[in-house]
């Protein structure tokens, strides 16, 4: 059986966030196998190299000649299990979400490429949510046998609570969240 495709990470925040940084360990968790991250400045360098292969070039510069696919909110198809089959790289962006999505993944990584690109559904999900996503695709669910909860709410006390208006994976009704973010939140 072919082996699921690499998958990439492609940096695109001008820093390495503590909230980035434990999405990027979970993706890397989730996926298993060795995550490539590209366009890595010499500043991110030093922590990266911890958790996977860093490159500091663009996905589009190392990966033209595999058959590649770009993981895009704005693609027109959903990813399917045949597009694990088909593709030896997918590649998701190192960028996090804001309340109203800007585009930034077609703007940053689809439109400088000229890779294929695939949806994972309604919702913008966190960057290891998109991974959790993409791995159970590869397993052989499709989209519409993954539930996601469009929104989160951390509730921190009596008072005090943080909305987190992404998309998350709900399996067996366990929500799959970023470890340590709710720890992280807490402490803000
Ligand atoms: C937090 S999202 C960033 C989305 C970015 N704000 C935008 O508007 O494009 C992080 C990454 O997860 C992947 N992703 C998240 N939701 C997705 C969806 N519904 N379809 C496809 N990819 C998605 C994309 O690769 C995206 O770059």
């Amino acid at each position: 059986m072919k082996k699921h495709p690499t998958l990439v990470v492609e940096h695109c925040e001008p820093i390495l966030s503590e909230w980035l940084l434990l999405e990027y360990k979970h993706a890397v968790v989730i996926w298993e196998n060795e995550v490539v991250f590209t366009r890595v400045t010499k500043k991110t360098a030093n922590v990266l190299k911890n958790i996977g292969r860093i490159e500091k070039e663009k996905a589009q510069d190392i990966f033209s000649h595999k058959s590649s696919v770009v993981l895009d909110p704005q693609a027109e198809k959903p990813l399917t299990p045949s597009d694990c089959k088909k593709f030896d790289v997918i590649i998701v962006g190192g960028l996090l979400g804001y309340e109203k999505p800007k585009g930034r993944t077609k703007k940053m990584i689809s439109n400088r490429s000229d890779f294929q690109q695939r949806n994972l559904g309604p919702y913008q999900l966190s960057i290891d949510g998109a991974v959790f996503v993409a791995k159970a695709i590869c397993l052989g669910m499709t989209l519409k046998d993954i539930e996601i909860a469009s929104e989160i709410e951390i509730i921190h006390d009596k008072v005090h609570s943080t909305i987190l208006p992404f998309g998350y994976p709900v399996i067996q009704n366990i929500l799959i969240i970023t470890p340590g973010l709710v720890e992280y939140l807490e402490k803000l």
